[in-house]
């Protein structure tokens, strides 16, 4: 019988990128699989299908091509949350420190209205620094956090804990 592949199975680990250490897990190959990136879609939006939520906000960059979908399959708006200078509006900013450099994300400054429910999603959390930066974000807005959805964990990097201890919600579909 056919073995079906899970989540982890398409994701591909790229050595030494960005910089000499770092093991990179590249999701471009689950994007580019039909059965792979429907799945990673459903059951990221999965837990929180029967909730309210206004919008969803993407992390750059690949938490577009994720929270795209997502919100299309939830039927809300997407909101992107860009790195420093990208956006054309009045923005808000923030600066964080990732496991391979540190940057700056910006919000438009009128996105979210105070009260509205969120669903923020990137593809990976590892130290958790770009998560807790979009969610500071969101939160200076008013936005209500329901859920911080990721396709990959890693966690040795300490994200999820991270993000817990600052009371939210955190599914994941693979370590
Ligand atoms: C990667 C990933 C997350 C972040 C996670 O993005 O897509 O956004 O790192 O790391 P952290 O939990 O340590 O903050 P990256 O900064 O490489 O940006 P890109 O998507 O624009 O390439
Ligand atoms: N973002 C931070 N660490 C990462 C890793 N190891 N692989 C892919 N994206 C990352």
């Amino acid at each position: 019988m056919a073995q079906h592949k899970a989540i982890r199975d398409y994701i591909r680990t790229i050595v030494d990128f960005p910089h000499e250490g770092i093991l990179f897990r590249d999701v471009t190959t689950l994007f580019a699989d039909p059965r792979g990136f429907r799945m990673a879609v459903d059951q990221m939006l999965h837990p929180y299908a029967g909730l309210r939520i206004d919008k969803v906000v993407g992390l750059e960059a690949r938490g577009f091509i994720l929270g795209g979908a997502v919100a299309h399959q939830l039927g809300t708006g997407f909101v992107p949350i860009r790195k420093k200078g990208k956006l054309p509006g009045a923005t808000i900013s923030q600066a964080y420190t990732l496991e391979y450099g540190e940057a700056i994300v910006e919000l438009h400054d009128d996105a979210i209205q105070p009260g509205e429910t969120i669903l923020l999603v990137d593809d990976l959390l590892a130290t958790g620094g770009t998560a807790e930066a979009g969610i500071k974000l969101i939160e200076r807005l008013g936005g209500q956090i329901i859920g911080c959805a990721f396709v990959v964990d890693l966690p040795d990097l300490g994200g999820r804990k991270r993000l817990e201890a600052m009371g939210m919600d955190v599914h994941v579909l693979c370590e």
